[in-house]
C-alpha cells in the first residue's frame, strides 16, 4: 500500500485499507479513541498484530481535544507505526466540522445525514460531501438510517425505519460513497438484549453494489457474529463502547488496588495495558491479524 502524498507513510487512504479487507474478507477494526493514551494503545495493539487499522474520533472528541492537536497527535503516533493506518471522523451531521476535518487531513468522514427530512436530501448533501472529500483525496462513509443508540451525544434510542434495498442501492450508486453503514439490528452502546441481526441485508446490498460495509455497534457482538458479517462484506468494524469501558474500569480498578498511590505514570501504564488488551481481543476476532505483514 502506498502512503498519502507528502507523508512518509504508513498513513494510507481509508479506501485502500478497506478495498483490501473487502476483497480478502477480513475486518478492519475502527476504534474510537478518546485521547493520546487510547490512540497510542490501539496503534500498539494493531502494530503487534500486523493488522491494518482505522483510528476514528467522534465529533465530541474533536471538540474536547481540538482538531489541530488531535491531528498532530495522530500523525506523531501513526507515522512511525509499521502498519497502514487511516484517520476517520465518525458520525458527523455537521458540514462545517466535516470541512474542517477534511482540510486538516482526515482520510475519511461519515456524513451522517440520517436525521435529514428525506433520503433525497441526505443524498443531495452526501453527493456534496463526496465531491469535497475527493478534492482532498479523502473518502466518505454514508448512511440512510440512524444506528440505534446514543454515542457521544449523537443519535437516538428510537429504532428507525429500515429503507428498502432499492433505496439503499440507489443511495450508494448516486452518491458514490466508499463505505456504506446500513442498520441491521445493530446498536451503539451495550446491548440491552441479544441483538437480532439482519445479516442477509448485508449480503443483499453487497450483491447489488460491491461496496465495503461498515458494521456499527461492534461492542458486545460475538466472534461468530463477526465471522458471519465479515464474510458477507463488513470490512470496517466499529468499536467504541468497549474501549470506553476498558478505559473507565481500569481507572477504578487501579484505585481499588492502590488507594493511596500518587504516581500518575503507574496509573497510565495500567490503563494502557487494559486498552491494549481490549484492542488485541477484538483484532483477534476480525481475521485481520498478519494482513499488514
Ligand atoms: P459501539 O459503541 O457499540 O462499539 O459502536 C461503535 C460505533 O459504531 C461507532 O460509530
Amino acid at each position: 500500500m502506498e502512503g498519502n502524498e507528502g507523508s512518509s507513510v504508513p498513513v494510507v487512504t481509508t479506501k485502500e485499507i478497506l478495498s483490501d479487507a473487502f476483497a480478502r474478507r477480513y475486518g478492519v477494526a475502527a476504534f474510537n479513541v478518546v485521547n493520546d493514551l487510547t490512540l497510542e494503545a490501539v496503534i500498539a495493539a494493531a502494530s503487534e498484530a500486523r493488522a491494518p487499522l482505522i483510528v476514528q474520533t467522534s465529533v465530541k472528541t474533536v471538540k474536547s481535544i481540538g482538531l489541530r492537536p488531535l491531528y498532530a497527535m495522530f500523525r506523531a503516533f501513526a507515522d512511525p507505526a509499521p502498519i497502514p493506518i487511516a484517520l476517520h471522523l465518525d458520525h458527523c451531521p455537521d458540514r462545517a466540522m466535516i470541512t474542517a476535518c477534511l482540510a486538516q487531513g482526515y482520510n475519511s468522514v461519515l456524513f451522517d445525514g440520517s436525521h435529514l427530512p428525506s433520503v433525497e436530501e441526505n443524498k443531495r448533501q452526501t453527493i456534496e460531501v463526496v465531491a469535497e472529500a475527493r478534492r482532498h483525496g479523502a473518502h466518505v462513509e454514508g448512511e440512510i438510517e440512524g444506528i440505534t443508540g446514543v454515542e457521544d451525544g449523537l443519535g437516538s434510542d428510537v429504532v428507525q425505519d429500515i429503507y428498502s434495498l432499492e433505496t439503499a442501492v440507489d443511495f450508494i450508486e448516486s452518491t458514490q460513497v466508499d463505505v456504506f453503514a446500513p442498520a441491521i439490528g445493530n446498536a451503539h452502546g451495550v446491548y440491552k438484549a441479544e441483538p437480532v441481526l439482519d445479516v442477509q441485508r448485508v449480503s443483499d446490498i453487497v450483491a447489488r453494489v460491491p461496496v465495503p460495509i461498515c458494521l456499527h455497534g461492534g461492542t458486545g457482538l460475538t466472534a461468530r457474529q463477526f465471522d458471519d458479517l465479515i464474510a458477507r462484506g463488513c470490512a470496517k468494524v466499529n468499536i467504541s463502547t468497549a474501549l470506553k469501558i476498558a478505559f473507565m474500569r481500569a481507572h477504578r480498578d487501579f484505585f481499588e488496588l492502590h488507594p493511596d498511590h500518587a504516581d500518575p505514570p503507574a496509573l497510565l501504564r495500567f490503563v494502557r495495558e487494559r486498552v491494549v488488551a481490549m484492542a488485541r481481543e477484538h483484532l483477534g476476532m476480525f481475521h485481520c491479524v498478519g494482513k499488514a505483514a
